[in-house]
């Protein structure tokens, strides 16, 4: 029992009552619930918090599909809500928004060539240089599968380095710069000057933000699994990766756990819980200083906003399942399942003997 004390409380009320709170990450493999559960996060904050957007930089997009209303990549009104925001963004690059001639264009495609992921992360600052503009008191991201996740949040460290490359070059060959640009066609508009100028926009943001993620009064990673073995390794790595990045994370949110709720009787899903105990087990011993919040599996999706508050409140109060509940009547209860299976087994006995 003194051991339960020590625990932290199994619940996301820690993500609600840290008002400095600014970005919250929420990732893990796919289809865990990264979807339900930042939407989910992202009503519950509105419910304290001035305004909310959420963000999902998942290619496959289903916020959507959570809330069953189109979102684009500008911030749109959740129906229903008057604080809460969100938008779909597509992390890979957009050529367009590069907005100079084909010279210039072709010249940043062989720089961002050169620093790997760079396009990826000045699309990425962009938008976070956007979102920052429009003042949103919390920013929940609905993240994509683990690799991608881990690759947005370097997108900083990146930035800075190919910015720092850049200058480096200009100052080597100084006039070369500027004798390309007049080639492409660009007059005494040096492409210098627009690459560096792009680039150098985006240094403040960058810095800014690099900051503020590895601030954990400021930024946390909220980790989304389910209760077996490739979750659990996945989880653990992406827990190493944070802490190596420097990233806050100390919510884990165990999603699609059993309950013995109507004394099930399948020997699959019986077979399935004890497997699943095994992992919630070894989740509870990894993560002993986090704030591990387990949710139950429900017989339907959860899509709309009605499904989605319904299912908040697992987010507030650990679930009790109803077998939970009196004593004497779970035994009563699961005396008569037994009963019913010896009956059953006994039968089946009979069967095999006369055959
Ligand atoms: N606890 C749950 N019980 C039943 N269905 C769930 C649960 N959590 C998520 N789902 C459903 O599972 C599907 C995948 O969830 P989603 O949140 O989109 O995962 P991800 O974003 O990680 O890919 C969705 O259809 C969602 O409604
Ligand atoms: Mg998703």
């Amino acid at each position: 029992m003194a051991d339960q004390q020590e625990l932290p409380e199994g619940t996301l009320q820690n993500l609600l009552d840290q008002e400095t709170l600014k970005w919250v990450f929420v990732g893990g493999k796919g289809g865990v619930g990264k979807t339900t559960c930042s939407s989910i996060l992202s009503i519950l904050l509105s419910r304290v918090r001035t305004s909310v957007l959420i963000i999902s930089t998942d290619p496959a997009h289903n916020l959507s599909d959570a809330f069953q209303q189109r979102f684009t990549k500008i911030p749109t009104l959740v129906d229903g809500f008057t604080n809460l925001y969100a938008m779909e963004v597509d992390p890979t690059v957009e050529h367009e928004d590069v907005g100079v001639s084909d010279g210039m264009d072709s010249m940043f495609s062989e720089l961002a060539g050169a620093i790997p992921g760079i396009d990826e992360a000045m699309s990425f600052a962009e938008m976070l240089k956007l979102v920052q503009t429009m003042d949103y008191s919390v920013i929940v991201f609905d993240t994509a599968p683990t690799g991608h996740t881990l690759r947005l949040l370097q997108f900083p460290s990146i930035l800075e380095k190919g910015l720092a490359k850049v200058m480096s070059l200009k100052n080597k060959f100084g006039g070369l710069f500027s004798q390309m640009s007049s080639m492409f066609g660009m007059g005494d508009e040096l492409a210098e000057d627009a690459l560096l100028g792009r680039l150098e926009g985006m240094k403040d943001v960058i810095e800014r933000v690099n900051m503020q993620f590895k601030d954990p009064d400021m930024t946390t990673f909220v980790c989304v699994c389910i209760p077996e073995f490739l979750s659990l390794y996945e989880t653990e790595r992406l827990v190493q990766e944070l802490i190596k990045f420097e990233i806050d994370t100390h919510n884990i949110i165990i999603n699609q756990v059993l309950y013995d709720d109507e004394d099930v009787e399948s020997k699959l899903l019986k077979a399935r819980m004890k497997m699943q105990q095994k992992y919630l087990d070894q989740f509870y011993m990894l993560y002993d200083d986090f704030n591990v919040t387990k949710l139950p599996l429900l017989p339907e999706e959860v899509t709309g906003v009605e499904a989605l508050k319904a299912f908040s409140s697992h987010f507030l109060t650990p679930y009790q399942p109803a077998s939970s509940g009196d004593p004497v009547e779970r035994l009563e209860r699961r005396i008569s399942t037994l009963r019913k299976q010896l009956n059953e087994a006994e039968a089946e006995l009979e069967r095999l003997k006369s055959s």
